[in-house]
């Protein structure tokens, strides 16, 4: 490393669990490129002087976890169009004064959906559980990828419907009661915080079907509860550990202008958890 090494990190409270140094430690090496990534871990009342000591200190970028999304969206003199209509912030760009605001976690998605998983959304139906930031950051991204249908279902309904109608002007896009979901959907997208607490949304099985890919937007060790569901009743599940990847090597592609190899970064995570 010189003196023309170039910082960032990741900002949170906590931050100590989050894998993003793994990651772009990774994609820096493969890449060749000479950058230097830490943990920060802001007060949880000192966001926004934590990122002004950083740039003070010539910080080029930073990817902003919980609590700090939306913090990060008001802090940013300019916004990416995912960003804006995320309404939140995952990773900040430094330059000659400016703040850019952007949110990789909704492409991440659909890149680990259509690149890694090799599923098309093109022309399908994708049904996806949640209203909260989760399921809004991933919303434009998923439209963009036109599906045939797009269902929002939320326990608390009237959140999912509060979402949907931001998006109006999308005509496949629709919401959706957990309690009269009767069809298989192509896609079951969980954006639910409900696997955190080894919950599976109160949904009928029969959303699945022998085609059907049952993401979780989380990951862990061992499949979740949402995962074993969806595949006792016959769909093919996957975890939140490729999303987490893509999204990484977006925010690399926004700040290097490079694009880092996915997928041994991918399976060396998957077998340290
Ligand atoms: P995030 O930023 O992770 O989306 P959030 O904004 O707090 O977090 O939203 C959490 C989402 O998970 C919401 O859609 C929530 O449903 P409600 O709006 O009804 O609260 C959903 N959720 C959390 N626990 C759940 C559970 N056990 N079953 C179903 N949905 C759950």
């Amino acid at each position: 490393m010189s003196s023309k090494t170039d910082h960032y990190a990741v900002i949170g409270n906590p931050v100590a669990h989050s894998k993003s140094p793994e990651i772009h430690a990774r994609f820096a090496l493969q890449t060749q490129q000479d950058l230097s990534y830490e943990r920060l871990l802001a007060p949880l009342d000192g966001f926004v002087a934590s990122v002004q000591e950083f740039v003070r200190q010539g910080g080029k970028g930073l990817n902003v976890t919980l609590p700090f999304k939306l913090e990060a969206y008001a802090l940013s003199t300019r916004l990416t169009e995912r960003a804006r209509a995320a309404g939140a912030v995952n990773t900040l760009k430094f330059d000659d004064g400016e703040i850019l605001g952007d949110n990789t976690d909704g492409i991440g998605l659909v890149s680990d959906i259509v690149r890694n998983a090799g599923i098309v959304l093109t022309g399908k139906s994708v049904l996806l559980l949640g209203a909260g930031g989760a399921a809004r950051g991933a919303l434009l991204p998923l439209l963009n990828e036109q599906p045939a249908r797009l269902v929002v279902a939320n326990r608390t309904r009237s959140k999912a419907v509060e979402l949907v109608h931001r998006f109006a002007a999308h005509p496949h896009l629709e919401v959706g009661d957990f309690a009269a979901l009767d069809d298989a959907f192509d896609i079951v997208i969980n954006a639910t915080a409900a696997s955190l607490a080894s919950e599976v949304p109160p949904i009928s099985p029969r959303v699945f079907g022998k085609r059907t890919l049952a993401y979780d937007m989380m990951y862990a060790k061992e499949p979740t509860a949402f995962m074993r569901f969806a595949t006792q009743h016959g769909a093919t599940a996957r975890d939140g550990l490729g999303m987490l990847v893509e999204q990484a090597a977006e925010s690399f592609y926004l700040w290097r202008g490079v694009r880092p190899e996915t997928a041994a970064v991918f399976a060396e995570l998957r077998e340290q958890l």
